[in-house]
Order: structure tokens, then sequence, then C-alpha cells
């Protein structure tokens, strides 16, 4: 039933940039991909959306496929990600979602009874989709562009699941930490098992790196965060950690919360290879204080690409600089080379992206103008 995982590519060539460099090993540029690459801001996307629901866009594997690929194509960008969205397992949990675009919840879970009518489906029965559209990727991608899988983080999950929907303030579900701790414990550990079992299928049937989104951790203090988001983000890296031979051993995994500046060195405890970050907090900033023996991923404001070129430019070597600089003692990738200019030298520590998704409202042509000046700036000379 189940197609066993593509042979590693880098059987063959060396192992692409963007994976090497989740590692924290030295680069010879630095690695560069957008969150939510695909998406409105593309006419092509537009144009499969003006046909399909975008559901339908997540559950039929071609076209899932081709939507990915379409950022690829015409940014150049070293890593794909599976198009899908965090609130694809809700069904199988027996949630019914819509998107009207954002997304709505047929109900709310709010109580211990509503967490008992939850399941935790088994994902290959109810996802098949997903992995499908994991294993044509696999087959229509590029060698030397690696496809991350995702999932939404089990706090963020829940806090879909108690609101009923998207939220500025998520205070239901504020309420209910709050209140009832203990119904949240345990609707943060039913979505834990469904988050563990559907991101460790898309390891297996190939991704090549595993991100959790944990977009509304940034609403809790350092000490909430320790207690209802971290230590069940944990649990599904711990799982993809222990997939072992062909399932996918080794795969790096991402860990990126939302508005994270105020206890950033608690990311540490997601135990991720990668922390992905927001603008708020400078790379330099949250170097210091997450240490270096992990990878930081980010962090520029996507409102910039709504600027002028010679505005973005100068930003995109504004973050290298500062992704760049300090990380001579990575555990796993040392290095000789001292702090470095926009980019020359030997580069480790840093993948460049956006610090959130980026705008529907962004022209097309400035996501180029990031990827080509992230290649210019960070390449070495020769
Ligand atoms: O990055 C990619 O290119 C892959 C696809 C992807 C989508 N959503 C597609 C999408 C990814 C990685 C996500 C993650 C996601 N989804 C997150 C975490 C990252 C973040 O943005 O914080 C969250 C919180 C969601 C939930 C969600 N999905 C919302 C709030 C919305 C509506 C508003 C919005 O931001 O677009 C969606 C819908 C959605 N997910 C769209 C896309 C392309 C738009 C749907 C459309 O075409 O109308």
């Amino acid at each position: 039933m189940v197609a066993g995982r593509p042979a590693a590519r880098s059987d063959t060539a060396a192992e692409a940039v963007f994976l090497r460099a989740c590692r924290g090993e030295e680069v010879e540029r630095t690695p560069v991909w957008i969150m939510r690459q695909a998406g409105r801001y593309l006419p092509e996307y537009r144009a499969v959306r003006e046909r399909h629901e975008f559901l339908v866009c997540c559950r039929t594997p071609e076209l899932a496929c081709e939507i990915t690929l379409q950022p690829v194509r015409r940014l150049g960008v070293d890593a794909a990600i599976l198009f899908s969205d965090i609130l694809v397992p809700l069904p199988g949990m027996g949630i019914d979602v819509r998107f009207e675009p954002g997304p709505r919840l047929e109900r709310a879970i709010r109580s211990d009874a509503d967490v008992d009518t939850l399941r935790v489906p088994d994902a290959r029965e109810s996802t098949p989709y997903v992995f499908d559209a994991v294993r044509l990727l696999r087959r229509e991608l590029p060698p030397d562009v690696p496809l991350i899988g995702f999932a939404g983080a089990p706090f963020t999950m829940a806090a879909y699941l108690v609101e009923g929907g998207g939220s500025r303030t998520f205070t239901t579900l504020r309420h209910l930490l709050f209140t009832e701790p203990a119904t949240a414990h345990r609707l943060l550990a039913v979505c834990t098992d469904t988050v563990s079992s559907y991101l460790t299928e898309q390891v297996r049937a190939g991704a090549q790196a595993a991100m959790l989104f944990d977009t509304w951790a940034g609403l809790l203090s350092p000490a909430d965060v320790r207690q209802f988001a971290l230590p069940y983000a944990r649990r599904v890296l711990d799982a993809i950690r222990s997939l072992d031979g062909a399932d996918g051993a080794g795969v790096p995994t991402i860990y990126s919360a939302g508005e994270s500046a105020g206890w950033v060195e608690a990311c540490r405890e997601a135990g991720a290879d990668v922390i992905g970050l927001d603008w708020r907090l400078g790379l330099d900033a949250a170097r210091a204080r997450v240490g270096r023996d992990v990878v930081l991923q980010g962090n520029l404001d996507p409102a910039v690409l709504l600027g002028p070129p010679a505005l973005i430019r100068e930003r995109v070597r504004s973050v290298l600089e500062q992704g760049s600089g300090q990380t001579a003692e990575l555990k796993f990738g040392p290095t000789t080379a001292g702090p470095t200019s926009a980019g020359r030298g030997p580069r480790t520590g840093h993948i460049f992206n956006l610090g959130h998704g980026i705008l529907p409202e962004t022209p097309p042509d400035h996501a180029r103008l990031v990827v080509d000046t992230v290649r210019e700036l960070s390449g070495r000379p020769s």
C-alpha cells in the first residue's frame, strides 16, 4: 500500500546546500527559500485557484505538486515546501474546516466532553493525498531542491480548535489555558499524537526536512510557552528523530514560532536543528541568546518586499550580515573564518527566509530579487 521512501539523491551527488546548512555544515552560500512561497502573490497560483477551491488543491496530489513547483521554477529557491495547510489534518480528527479565506471550523473544542469527541486519525487513512503529493514531488523536483514537509505545532493546532477559527487575540484559548488547564493539556496531547503521525508519515513518504509552524506560541509568556507549547513540539520532533533507516533517519527539523522575541532562548527546548525567527528580533541578538550550536532561519520583514528594489537589496544585505557573523564555533560545522562582510567567506548557521509568510500584494519580481540578491551577496568569490 505504501511505496517505499525514495532513495536519497545524495547517494550520487553532493547533498543539497539547504540540507547541509540545516545540519550546521559550512556551505558555499546561504540557502534561501520563502515562507508561503506558493501562494496568492503568484499569477500562476491564482490561475489554478480560479478553477479549483483551495482545499481541492490540497487534496489533489497533481495540483498540490504543480503549485509546489511554481515558485521553484519562477524564483529558483533552494528548497520546496509542500503545498498544503496546517489545518489539513483536522477533518481526520472529526472537525470539518472551510477557508473563507480565513479558516472556519465546523465546531470548537472547549471542554473535556469536546476533547472526547476527537479522534487521533491514522494519517495514511485520513490524508493519503498528502503523502501521494510528497511522493510525486520527489519524482518531479530537481535533485538539488529538497522538499520540506510541515505541520502545525500542537499548540497552534489547539489554538484553532479552541477558537473555532482564526483570531487576533485567541482569548477563548487563553481563557481555557488558565481556567481548565487539564482540559487544555488533554487537547494538546491529542494534537501531538495527530501531528506526530502526520509529519512522520510525510518524512516516510520522502520529505527531506520537517518543519513545525507554531504561529501562535508568541501569545504566551516565557513560563507558559514552556508549559503549553514547547514540550509538545518537542514530542513531535522527537518522533521525527526516532525514525530510522530508509524511513527518514537524520531528516533535519525546523521549529518556527511567531513573535518569539520574548523567549527566543526557550525555542531550543523544542529540540529542532533549525529555529525560524520573525523580524522583530535581529539575527545577531537572537544568536547571542540561543547560542551557537543551532541554525537560524529568517528573518526579513515580508513588507520590505513591497518597497523599491534598492531598499530590498539593502535589507537583504543587512539580514545576511547579521546571519553570517560570529557563528564560527557551530558544533557541527567548524569553520576557521571569523565574521564577514555582507557575505564573503565560509558560511554556517543561517538559512535566509522571510520572518513570516510572503504577503499576497508582493510583486513576484521582488521575490525573485530577494533570491538573486542572497545568491549574489552570500556566494564566495571564485
Ligand atoms: O509555504 C507554502 O508555500 C506552503 C503552503 C502553506 C499554506 N499555509 C498555504 C495556504 C503553509 C506552510 C501554510 C501554513 C499555515 N496555514 C500557517 C502557519 C504559517 C503562518 O502563516 O503563520 C497558518 C497559521 C495557516 C492557517 C491559514 N491557512 C490561514 C490563517 C489562512 C487564511 C489566510 C492566509 O494567511 O492566507 C490559510 C489559507 C491558506 N493557506 C492559503 C494558502 C496559499 C490561502 C488560500 C487561498 O488560496 O485562498
